[in-house]
C-alpha cells in the first residue's frame, strides 16, 4: 500500500476547531453570539451547503492575525500528521478574510510561515492553493488574485470553492486564464451541490486539472466517459455529503459505484472540524458503513498520490 494519505481536499478554515474558535475569541476580544461550547457545537446540524457555509464564515470572524492564521494551519498539520497525512494541499479562502477587513498580507504571511515550517515540525509535505469565493463578485476575485500574485503568496494553484449553484464556472474563466499564464494549477468545486454542466465548465472553460466533489458526474454517462479517459482526479468527501445532505448515509455513497465507473476518486476530509473528521477518520466510516476493503482503500490512497499536483 501507498505510504500514508495525500489529503488533497481541505478547507483550512474548515479545520477551526470549536475549542478554538472560542480560545481565538478570547484572544482578539471578539464577542460571539454563543452562550458556550455546547451552545456553539449545538449548530452544527446542516440542512444543505448554504446552512453550513453560513456558520463557517461567521465563525472565521476569531480570525485576524497571521499568528491566528499561523496557529489554525498548524494545529492541521499536527492532527493531520497523526492521522497519517504526508502530503497536504490545503485551500484556503482569501475573500473570506478580505472582505471582512483583515488584511490578505496578513492571511498569507500566517499560512506560508506554517507552511514553511511543516516538513521539519511534522514531517509533512504542504501546499497551498488559493480559492477563489463564487458567490461574491467576480471583479473581487480578480482583484484578490492580482493581490496575492504582487505579495508573492507562495500558492501552487487556483481552486474555486463556496455556493455552488446559480455560480458556474463559467463566470471566472478569465481569473482562471490568468492563473494558468502564471503556471499555476487549476481545480475546482463542481458536481457538489451542482449539476454535471458544472463539471464540463470546469473542464473546458477553466481548465481545472482536477475535480472536488463531482460526485454528480454520476448522472451523466458521457462526463462518466471524459473523466475516465484523461483520468480527472475527483476528490471526494464522503463525511462531507452526508453532513450536507448531498447523499443520506454513508452506505448509499456513491465512492464505490465511481471506483466501479473506473473513476480516479480519492477521499479527503473537505471542513474536518465541521463534518465529523479527518481524512483517517473519513477511512474509518467508509470501511465501517461501506465495508470499504484493504484493496479499495489501497486504490484510494494511490489515486491520491497521482492526482497531487507534485
Ligand atoms: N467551502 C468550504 N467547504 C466547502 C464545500 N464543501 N463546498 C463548497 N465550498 C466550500
Ligand atoms: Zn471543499
Amino acid at each position: 500500500m501507498t505510504e500514508g494519505f495525500a489529503e488533497l481536499h481541505v478547507h483550512i478554515e474548515g479545520s477551526l476547531e470549536p475549542e478554538t474558535i472560542l480560545a481565538l475569541a478570547e484572544r482578539n476580544g471578539v464577542e460571539l453570539p454563543y452562550r458556550d461550547l455546547d451552545d456553539l457545537r449545538a449548530r452544527y446540524r446542516f440542512t444543505d451547503l448554504q446552512s453550513f457555509l453560513d456558520l463557517y464564515y461567521a465563525n472565521m470572524q476569531v480570525l485576524r492575525t497571521a499568528q491566528d492564521f499561523a496557529d489554525l494551519a498548524r494545529a492541521y498539520f499536527a492532527r493531520a500528521a497523526r492521522g497519517g497525512v504526508r502530503r497536504a494541499e490545503f485551500f484556503f479562502d482569501p475573500q473570506a478574510h478580505t472582505s471582512r477587513g483583515v488584511p490578505l498580507a496578513e492571511v498569507a504571511a500566517g499560512l506560508a510561515d506554517a507552511v514553511a515550517g511543516a516538513h521539519s515540525e511534522f514531517g509533512m509535505d504542504v501546499a497551498m492553493i488559493a480559492s477563489i469565493v463564487r458567490d461574491r463578485p467576480v471583479t473581487e476575485a480578480q482583484e484578490v488574485f492580482g493581490e496575492l500574485l504582487r505579495l508573492g503568496a507562495p500558492i501552487i494553484g487556483l481552486g474555486l470553492d463556496s455556493a455552488e449553484v446559480g455560480h458556474p464556472p463559467s463566470l471566472f474563466e478569465d481569473v482562471f486564464a490568468r492563473a494558468r499564464a502564471e503556471g499555476l494549477h487549476v481545480t475546482a468545486h463542481a458536481g457538489e451541490e451542482g449539476p454535471p454542466e458544472y463539471v464540463w465548465q470546469a473542464l473546458d472553460l477553466l481548465g481545472a486539472e482536477r475535480i472536488d466533489h463531482g460526485i454528480r458526474s454520476l448522472e451523466d454517462p458521457e462526463l462518466v466517459a471524459r473523466l475516465v479517459d484523461e483520468r480527472i482526479p475527483l476528490t471526494v468527501c464522503p463525511l462531507s455529503n452526508v453532513r450536507l445532505r448531498v447523499v443520506d448515509t454513508l452506505a448509499d455513497h456513491p465512492l464505490r459505484r465511481m471506483l466501479d465507473a473506473g473513476l480516479a476518486v480519492s477521499v479527503h476530509s473537505d471542513d474536518p472540524a465541521y463534518f465529523g473528521g479527518y481524512v483517517d477518520d473519513n477511512f474509518a466510516a467508509l470501511r465501517d458503513s461501506l465495508d470499504l476493503t484493504d484493496d479499495e482503500q489501497s486504490v484510494l490512497q494511490r489515486n491520491s498520490w497521482e492526482a497531487a499536483f507534485l
